[in-house]
């Protein structure tokens, strides 16, 4: 690197993308890294998926269903600024996971299918995206099938998303009729080719709508309806406005075909024109909420994902830290605010095909710390070991199975492999006062498929995953003695978390809610910050 070190931080521009299931994401991000240069054959974001699955076991559930469960980062450069492109998983089993991810985010590209708009998952993300008013820019993908009027497609957005939507292009059409997209702001035409699509990271042909080449382009009545369609929206639609973008009321728009690599390179432009940089980060030191500037001086940074066993061979784990603040330089010591301290001898920083050693390392970006359990999701990492990064829940469960061992006498073992596996926070595991169950909990089913895969295809040990008598958890607060009484009442539904803080299994949400209001001293929450 040979910038100066003072302004890397605010060339970053960290971002993940979000969308229902089959809407062209992995296409997309496939062809950014094309035009970025960062790969240089089509099929390689796959390719590379290919690999990593054929190391291990359980992703073969991802190759079977068509799903990708692991998220991971991938970094490339554009117009001077460097890019982390944070990947989530895509199925909606894993939204705690995703929404882990985002919080690492600056700001998120929205992709949509032309022809279905604004799908449930969508829903979901967007959603996420508020709790951190992370700024959207959205992508209508598949623009060279037949697809919804764009005025449909607006008005979808802005009803089931509740977010002003400002078009920066304007499509002629979509299907065969889709040649290009009007420039809203310069009055060009952007000319997107025939089947052929455009080269990577090329930028389309622009022709203005008053030169009379135009007419090669766009016949007459096309050109018209385009024009139409280009009035009604600037009359109707708010212009792009910085501010709302940045706090996430508006989100720009723009069309194209990831496959063809319609508008790819232009989305890439939107963005470095304008996804905000390293945001201040809002944290607790020494017990006083504030928040770290990216530009202040100590380094620091929060794990927002761990993955484990990514090579079962060398039982490895790989803690991903966001930086939010510093000059990181590879061989530092930080500390966690619970007082544990790690050297960091070989981050690595994640390209699209390679992983390096980062000797380096500035706000907004992410690298992976190698370390052998020591780091969980959720752990802040600083120099003075006295920051505490806020805004990592737990969520409350949807589904708790109980575990079941085939061969009894590995007991020992699966507390270990389940721990670890939670430790990784995409499970949760209650261990229950009494008895010697453990409960796992998990969003959705998929989970404790995943779970049984990877027990068994890393650590050998044969689990199921059995139907529980609880439906939701709960994590309790209160005074110590109002905790015991409750406790004394429902013995065999108070269990304790990987922490060891006291949570509630309910058999029904009812029973939740009869329990808030018999037992008005205890808080029962559905939320719990790790720290
Ligand atoms: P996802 O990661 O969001 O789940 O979607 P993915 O990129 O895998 O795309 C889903 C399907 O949509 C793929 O087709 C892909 O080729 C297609 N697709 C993506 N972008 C476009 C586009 O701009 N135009 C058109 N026409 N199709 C697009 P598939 O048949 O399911 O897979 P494949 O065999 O092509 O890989």
């Amino acid at each position: 690197m040979t910038t100066e070190p003072a302004g890397e931080w605010a060339r970053r521009r960290t971002f993940a993308i979000i969308s229902h299931p089959d809407a062209g994401k992995t296409t997309l991000t496939e062809n950014i890294l094309l035009a970025s240069g960062a790969i240089h054959l089509a099929g390689q974001v796959r390719a590379r998926g290919e690999n990593r699955r054929t190391r291990s076991d359980w992703m073969k559930i991802e190759r079977d269903r068509g799903i990708s469960v692991s998220a991971s980062v991938m970094t490339f450069e554009h117009s001077g600024l460097r890019f982390n492109l944070l990947d989530t998983p895509g199925h909606e089993d894993f939204s705690e996971d995703t929404y882990r991810t985002l919080t690492a985010a600056d700001s998120a590209v929205m992709v949509l299918d032309a022809a279905r708009g604004v799908e449930p998952r969508t829903l979901k993300l967007v959603e996420v995206c508020r709790l951190r008013d992370i700024p959207i820019l959205t992508f209508i993908n598949k623009m060279d099938r037949e697809a919804m009027e764009p005025e449909a497609l607006l008005d979808d957005i802005q009803d089931k998303l509740a977010l002003d939507v400002a078009p920066m292009q304007w499509p002629s059409g979509s299907g065969r009729r889709f040649k290009g997209v009007m420039d809203v702001r310069s009055n060009e035409f952007l000319v997107f080719p025939g089947v052929e699509g455009i080269e990577p990271g090329k930028a389309a042909r622009r022709v203005s709508l008053d030169d009379p080449q135009i007419g090669s382009v766009l016949p007459g009545d096309e050109m018209a309806e385009l024009l139409d369609g280009a009035e009604m929206a600037r009359e109707v639609c708010p212009p792009f406005n910085d501010q709302s973008y940045r706090e996430g009321h508006l989100t720009p728009v723009y069309f194209g075909s990831a496959l063809r690599r319609y508008g790819v390179r232009e989305l890439i432009d939107a963005l470095a024109e304008f996804a905000p940089g390293p945001q201040p980060e809002p944290a607790l030191i020494k017990g006083a909420q504030t928040s770290v500037d990216p530009a202040s001086k100590e380094v620091s940074g929060f794990i927002f994902k761990v993955q484990a066993n990514m090579d079962p061979n060398h039982r490895d784990r790989i803690a991903f830290l966001r930086l939010a603040s510093g000059e990181f330089k590879r061989g530092m010591k930080l500390k966690a605010e619970t007082g544990k301290a790690i050297t960091i001898s070989s981050p690595v920083m994640f390209f699209a095909q390679d992983r390096e050693i980062a000797d380096e390392a500035y706000a907004g970006d992410v690298i992976g710390v190698p370390n052998h359990g020591v780091l969980r999701v959720g752990d802040s990492l600083s120099e003075s070991g006295t920051i505490r990064f806020s805004g990592f829940p737990n969520f409350a469960p949807e589904m708790l199975r109980r575990a079941r061992l085939k061969d009894p006498l590995k007991a020992k073992h699966l507390k270990k492999a389940l721990e670890s596996l939670a430790e990784e926070g995409v499970t949760q595991l209650f261990r229950p006062v009494i008895g010697g169950d453990f409960i796992v909990g998990a969003v959705g089913q998929l989970q404790f498929e995943v779970m049984q895969e990877r027990v068994s295809a890393e650590y050998g040990i044969d689990v199921m995953f059995e139907p529980a008598p609880y439906e939701t958890a709960r994590w309790l607060s209160g005074s110590d003695a109002d905790i015991e009484a409750f406790g004394d009442r429902h013995k065999s539904a108070i269990a304790q978390d990987i922490d060891g803080d006291p949570v509630f299994l309910a058999k029904s949400q009812w029973e939740v809610g009869y329990s808030e209001e018999k037992w008005p001293k205890v808080k029962f929450h559905r939320t719990k910050e790790r720290g």
